[in-house]
């Protein structure tokens, strides 16, 4: 039988009403085995820390009632070649799971359209098709990261870690992903994605004049490219892609899952659902029943 593992937090209250307690909220953590949607669980003491001394009392008829935290959101990351899907995938992923997309690619390009320093350095790089410097990226992603809505509903990191010193900064970070998806899509396919691409700069939808064509004259007008959108600067991206993928790939190997990424994009898009689904239903294992 599975065994599930709570964390029960509470705050002892001092019995005598003239008497002040300091205790600090106090973690314990038990096993169970069967299944419940909250349980109850006998400690044969507690220990309180007083001011200065810790104190252990005798409680043989303390009980606790836990009952299930919320599940965990889930933390993904998506990588590929560039034009491999990304963007487009994180599209229907954030559509269907509500998780807060995060693509380092457009918050370099934000920072480039602010005209900062940090964004003339980085325009610097991107148009040579080379990663910019952690020193920009690290702490630009690590905050939004760190952002409320970030931790509430889960995030999807799109473009990021692209070496392995970002990936072990995140891990210094405490950052550790759910899942890693990376979309496999041939080169020649590529090439031909990236130059037919269009931008929506009113609504943020990625377009492609071929395969993914925009639904009106009035949106077909308003489309921009993007300054690293050629067949030049896309095959100097993957020369970079490729130098570095297998040094990132091995720090999530346990959690990888490969995705045909030459396929459509419903296709696409029902291979990570199904990966995402698994995770989730992993995720809402229904708590043990905890009588001691
Ligand atoms: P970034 O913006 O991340 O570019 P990229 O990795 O080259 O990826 P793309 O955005 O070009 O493609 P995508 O995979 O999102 O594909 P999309 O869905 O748009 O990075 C740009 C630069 O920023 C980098 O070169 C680097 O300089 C810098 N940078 C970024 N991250 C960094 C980091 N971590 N560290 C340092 N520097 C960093 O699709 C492409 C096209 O194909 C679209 O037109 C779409 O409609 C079409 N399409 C998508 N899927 C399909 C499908 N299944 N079938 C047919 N067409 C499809």
């Amino acid at each position: 039988m599975a065994c599930n593992c709570y964390l029960v937090n509470f705050t002892a209250v001092s019995s005598n009403p003239n008497r002040s307690l300091t205790c600090s909220p106090k973690k314990h953590t038990f096993i169970s085995r069967s299944s419940a949607s909250s349980s109850t669980v006998r400690f044969s003491s507690l220990y309180i820390n007083r001011k200065i001394s810790r104190t252990r009392f005798n409680a043989p008829n303390l009980q606790v009632v836990a009952s299930a935290n919320k599940a965990e959101p889930l933390k993904v990351m998506i990588s590929g070649a560039p034009a491999s899907g990304k963007g487009t995938q994180c599209e229907l992923i954030r559509r269907k799971y509500d998780f807060v997309h995060i693509a380092a690619g457009d918050l370099l390009r934000a920072e480039v359209a602010a005209g900062t320093e940090n964004g003339r350095r980085a325009k610097e790089c991107m148009e040579k098709g080379q990663l910019v410097p952690d020193e920009i990226v690290v702490m630009m992603v690590k905050e939004r990261l760190l952002l409320p809505d970030s931790q509430e509903k889960g995030w999807l990191l799109d473009g990021y870690p692209r070496s392995s010193s970002q990936a072990n900064a995140l891990k210094e970070f405490g950052f550790q992903p759910d899942l890693f998806i990376l979309l496999e899509v041939p080169e020649e396919i590529l090439v031909d994605r990236v130059v037919g691409r269009r931008l929506d700069p009113v609504t943020g939808k990625i377009y492609h004049l071929k395969y993914s064509p925009p639904e009106t004259q009035e949106i077909a007008a308003r489309l921009t490219q993007r300054f690293d959108d050629t067949e030049e600067k896309v095959k100097l991206r993957l020369l970079t892609h490729n130098k570095n993928v297998e040094a990132v790939l091995s720090m999530y190997e346990d959690i990888t899952v490969k995705v045909d990424g030459s396929l459509c994009k419903e296709d696409v898009f029902a291979q990570i659902d199904s990966a995402l689904r698994a995770l989730r239903k992993e995720g809402q294992t229904p708590l043990g029943s905890l009588a001691a």
